[in-house]
């Protein structure tokens, strides 16, 4: 499968409906960076300024677009992790290949995120990395790893360590490419509160309730 990074300008001059400057301005400064479009990014830039003083994490950084939005919204720390050489291995209920988003170069991811200070990126497995991740507890999460796996252990690390009211973002959860993705949500969640509010984009939103925890 070949994928090509989005053409941000031109779904900005055909969006009249962004009108947020802000947002504007950045969709400018992610273009090239991204795979995502336009209608997806807006609700990473809307939802992540909702908890702008919380710590916030995204794993599925590719080229750094999604990132970009996620650590110029944060007032805290910002944990980034991805492996930069692509898809690790897949499993059957994946569609996606080993190897799929290796096109990137880690420097340049690390030098385009270089004027966030609050950023702290981790290159690697997610499972190798996750320990160097200090004890935190985050408001918002950005899962945008495509596969059954990564997607389950992400779920299972991140779920205990959101506040109550906190949010995780999953960007493939209701697309016919990423079924793996969906079925890691779905198991999870299965006998929990949560449900995976289907954002009409394939990204899914779920809001963590620990009220039973108080
Ligand atoms: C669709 S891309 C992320 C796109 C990005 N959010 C953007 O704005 O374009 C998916 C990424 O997930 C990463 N990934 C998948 N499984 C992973 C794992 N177990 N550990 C680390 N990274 C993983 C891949 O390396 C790939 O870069």
């Amino acid at each position: 499968m070949d994928y090509v990074d989005r053409n941000i300008k031109s779904e900005l001059d055909n969006n009249s409906f962004f009108r947020s400057p802000e947002f504007q301005e950045l969709l400018k400064r992610v273009d090239g960076h991204t795979v995502m479009g336009s209608n997806k990014l807006i609700f990473v830039y809307e939802i992540s300024l909702n908890y702008k003083d919380e710590p916030m994490a995204e794993v599925g950084v590719y080229k750094g677009g999604s990132a970009y939005i996620i650590a110029n919204n944060c007032e805290k720390e910002v944990y980034l992790i991805d492996t930069f050489t692509g898809l690790p291995k897949v499993s059957e209920y994946d569609k996606h290949k080993e190897g799929d988003f290796r096109n990137v170069d880690y420097i340049e991811v690390c030098n385009y995120l270089e004027p966030f200070k609050n950023v702290k990126i981790l290159e690697g497995l997610f499972n190798e990395r996750k320990n160097d991740i200090p004890e935190t507890e985050f408001g918002f999460v950005h899962l945008d790893v495509d596969i059954y796996e990564a997607t389950k252990e992400c779920l299972e690390y991140f779920y205990p360590k959101i506040r109550n009211g906190g949010s995780i973002l999953i960007d493939d959860y209701d697309s016919s490419a990423t079924e793996g993705c969906k079925k890691a949500v779905d198991d999870f969640f299965e006998n929990r509160k949560e449900h995976c509010i289907t954002l009409g984009t394939t990204q899914g939103l779920i809001i963590i309730n620990k009220e039973d925890e108080k």
